[in-house]
């Protein structure tokens, strides 16, 4: 028999995703690039090879799979999947179906699906290798009709929770590589906002690493409890054999990224949509990744003093500032909805990224219960929510002044926090703005009294 599916790229993720649906019984035609990796992988697979294909050719590729085929694309984002289109679609019959499963830009998905006249889904996956093989969050994007073609396979390889898959059609077009890319820009801030906590421990607390390893795996047994604590537990607690130290202290401390919490920062701009924490969590890589320049200001400016703070407090911060985070992607989910005319459903999101992917915890399941029950509500005013910040937001508020006293940079937690006074400030501050782009460029301003427009100072006569 045919392959039920084919799949173009043979890297960390593609190779788990194919064994994934090998797994799950459906037959996986695989090509790469390099052909030994091909048959590498075929004689690895295993038991599971009885449901690989391995494929030297494009045309091999093509022919070893069923019609209507569909075929996932796992190669780097940006042009090598220009490219790899370009060499593939030629072998391909108009009713052919590509899947970009790539971490692409939203607009190029966008862009394809215009360009190319054939059935075209953008797929972002999430869970990094581990998921990848035994059960990503899957984030789709395109036509109903396409995904419906997919879907069987796709749920079968996703990640579930407590039954339900966590693979969905998000919404039309790149609406699936738009979710993921805010996914990522939460996962930065959420990664961010607990290296704050680890550097307030560290640095204000004196705590060696292992010691606030165990604090973590403690956090992960409440309210927090979340893959990405259980991983800065697993990364504070993990041993060095070279220095018999903590791993961590042996880790250079500026972080990598591939660009898609960047993009997240830049859509938000496109949109004017406010996501601070997420903004401070881009701009504290960027800062991290100037380690020539901190280690001369250290020299110039150097100090630090330790401070005095609960680690219970610190919990309850991180608790805060993430809700805070979280309700910051959702409000930019909703404005993309609006500006990109995309069906999205903050409910279904929050039930997508339950399990599998990065982000995953217990706290989403609460989210998407309040989505469920007020779906354009902001988390902020959920009454779930709005009850844990009005508990929690006096540890924020301690934790980042307790931070600035002792000159510890917290920028995700200042940034959280700013946003919560912005937000609950029914006067704010933007009069004066307003004033002032009316006193340089006559812009006008509103009365408060009589909601009249178009006003102007009496600097308009002069
Ligand atoms: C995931 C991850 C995954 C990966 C990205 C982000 O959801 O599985 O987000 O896509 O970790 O590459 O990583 P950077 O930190 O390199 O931007």
């Amino acid at each position: 028999a045919k392959a039920d599916i084919g799949l173009i790229g043979l890297g960390t993720m593609g190779s788990a995703l194919a064994l994934n649906i090998a797994e799950k019984g459906f037959k996986v035609a695989v090509w790469n690039r390099t052909t030994a990796t091909t048959h590498e992988f075929a004689r690895e697979a295993g038991a599971l090879a009885a449901n690989i294909v391995a494929t030297e050719t494009l045309e091999d590729l093509v022919a070893a799979i069923d019609g209507p085929r569909a075929i996932i694309l796992m190669v780097p984002a940006g042009a090598p999947v220009d490219q790899q289109i370009a060499a593939l679609d030629p072998h391909l019959d108009p009713d052919d179906m590509v899947i970009d499963a790539g971490n692409a830009n939203f607009r190029d998905t966008i862009r394809r699906m215009t360009e190319l006249s054939r059935p075209f889904l953008g797929i972002g996956v999430s869970g990094g290798e581990d998921g990848a093989r035994h059960g990503p969050a899957i984030m789709g994007g395109g036509d109903p009709a396409h995904w419906a073609r997919v879907e069987p396979i796709l749920i079968a390889i996703a990640a579930k929770f407590e039954g339900s898959p966590c693979a969905n059609l998000m919404g039309e077009n790149g609406a699936g590589h738009f979710v993921k890319a805010v996914h990522n820009g939460i996962e930065y801030a959420d990664m961010q906002l607990i290296a704050e906590v680890y550097g307030i421990m560290r640095d204000g607390l004196s705590m060696a690493a292992p010691e606030i390893g165990k604090r973590f795996l403690q956090w992960d047994e409440g309210r927090l409890s979340s893959y990405l604590i259980e991983t800065s537990a697993a990364v504070a607690c993990a041993h060095d054999e070279a220095t018999d130290g903590p791993l961590l202290d042996v880790i250079v401390d500026a972080a990598g990224q591939k660009g898609t919490g960047r993009w997240t920062a830049i859509e938000a701009q496109h949109l004017g949509t406010p996501i601070p924490v997420i903004e401070a969590a881009v701009a504290a890589r960027n800062m991290s990744a100037q380690r020539p320049l901190r280690a001369d200001l250290a020299e110039r400016f150097g100090g630090v003093d330790t401070l005095d703070i609960s680690v219970e407090t610190l919990e309850a911060a991180l608790t805060c500032g993430k809700i805070l985070c979280y309700a910051q992607g959702f409000d930019m989910l909703r404005a993309a909805a609006v500006a990109f005319e995309w069906s999205l459903k903050p409910e279904v999101i929050a039930r997508n990224w339950r399990a599998g992917c990065i982000i995953r915890s217990a706290m989403l399941d609460d989210m998407a219960a309040a989505f469920e029950a007020a779906p354009e509500t902001t988390l902020m005013a959920a009454p779930y929510f709005a009850d844990i910040l009005t508990e929690t937001i006096g540890a924020l508020r301690a934790t980042v002044i307790a931070a600035n006293g002792a000159g510890l940079p917290v920028p995700a937690m200042s940034a959280a926090l700013a946003y919560f006074d912005t937000m609950r400030q029914a006067r704010g501050t933007a009069n004066m703005i307003q004033g002032q782009r009316d006193y340089f460029g006559l812009h006008g301003f509103v009365r408060v009294d009589s909601g009249a427009m178009d006003q102007h100072g009496p600097w308009a006569d002069d």
